[in-house]
């Protein structure tokens, strides 16, 4: 896939536009790779018409859309009067919390862990149960999850595939999962907007349709903005498993949770209807990116150590045996002119961790590692 460096600059995205030019940006999860055409010519086609009213058309489509989208993909459908749209993941993820805690309830997350889930988690004066993973494969570890649960623990975060470790639960780990949550009767809100994005032929499993413990009790939360590029959309769709949560959410006005803009639901639904070639390409263009960046950090002795996602676009780096330990990012950014994302935002034991956006061209990413390299020693 073609990377224009003078496009990415000229970006008003965050990504590109956060930090001075002789920076380069591999933090926030946005691809550097130019949008489907598909996606394009979507809203190209509004411009053209100056369709700008009141356009329902793509946002009545969502729904169905991603129930299509989730069959031919994961091999399960989600039934489409038990789905609800949202303008973002971590909208439907605060407001079924919400739904389902009150001020001083325990909700728990396996960190580390996508920083805004603890902010939303303490913002909702809920308690966060920190459920720490460990390396180096990050696996589901049943015996902690258990302790660290307390009787006012209502909800769990759950996040699969995972950001920032790339990790994607087997069936044995989901198994174990949804024994622990149906004993202590939790709800589960599981943020699978990384589905579309694995490696090495291993499958994501959506906890939904692979555990029947988890059916009463599961909500889950899709979007294309990760697959497809697509955070500015704001579309989200969210498959409500539990009646209970579906009548709750039905009581709310209309508008209270907002409603899809027209153009983020035409590129939405143009994603998940025909950029199905484009998204393989990505897919083939990071998998590259991955086994390079693996390969570079497990033969140059520089200390940093890294397992190998499964999934996303995201390498999660251990600087603990290196010269930046204390704070890496910060020093990477000064000394090495390259921005990663701060372990210790992702959970406080993650302070000498930082994370890695390798969906860029291989160019600018042997550039990173270059930089990487001539500051980071053992
Ligand atoms: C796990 C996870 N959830 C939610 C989000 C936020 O996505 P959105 O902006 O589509 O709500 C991200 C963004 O990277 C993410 O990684």
């Amino acid at each position: 896939m073609d990377v224009d460096q003078q496009r990415l600059r000229s970006l008003k995205g965050l990504k590109w536009s956060k930090y001075d030019p002789d920076i380069l940006p591999a933090w926030v999860a946005d691809m550097d790779f130019p949008p489907a055409p598909e996606v394009v010519s979507a809203i190209q086609e509004m411009v053209d018409l100056g369709d700008f009213g009141y356009r329902f058309h793509d946002a009545d489509l969502l729904i169905p859309t991603w129930c299509d989208w989730i069959e031919r993909s994961h091999g399960w459908r989600p039934q489409e009067d038990e789905c609800r749209t949202f303008t973002s993941s971590m909208q439907a993820l605060e407001a079924v919390m919400v739904l389902h805690s009150q001020p001083g309830d325990g909700v728990a997350l396996f960190s580390p862990i996508y920083m805004p889930f603890r902010t939303a988690i303490e913002q909702a004066e809920r308690r966060v149960i920190d459920i720490q993973l460990q390396g180096p494969d990050w696996k589901f570890d049943g015996e902690r999850f258990t302790d660290a649960l307390d009787p006012g623990t209502r909800v769990v975060l759950f996040c699969q595939p995972h950001n920032p470790t790339g990790h994607v639960y087997t069936q044995k780990e989901i198994d174990e999962f949804a024994a622990i949550v149906e004993d202590r009767d939790l709800i589960v809100i599981s943020d699978e907007i990384w589905a579309d994005i694995t490696f090495d032929g291993i499958r994501h499993l959506s906890l939904f349709p692979n555990n029947r413990a988890l059916r009463d009790r599961t909500i889950t939360v899709g979007s294309a903005s990760k697959a497809f590029n697509l955070a500015g959309a704001r579309c989200c769709v969210a498959h409500v498993g539990p009646t209970a949560t579906r009548v709750e959410l039905d009581k709310f006005p209309d508008h209270y949770f907002g409603v899809n803009s027209s153009f983020g639901a035409a590129a939405t639904v143009a994603a998940w209807t025909r950029a199905e070639s484009w998204l393989q390409q990505v897919k083939e263009t990071i998998e590259r990116n991955r086994n390079y960046l693996h390969d570079r950090i497990s033969k140059e002795t520089s200390g940093i150590e890294m397992h190998l996602p499964e999934a996303t676009y995201l390498a999660w780096l251990d600087f603990s045996k290196t010269n930046l330990s204390d704070n890496p990012s910060k020093e990477l950014l000064e000394k090495a002119k390259v921005a990663l994302e701060p372990g210790k935002k992702y959970g406080t034991q993650c302070g000498t961790f930082a994370r890695l956006n390798f969906a860029t061209s291989m160019e600018i990413l042997e550039l990173i590692l270059d930089r990487i390299f001539e500051v980071v020693t053992e």
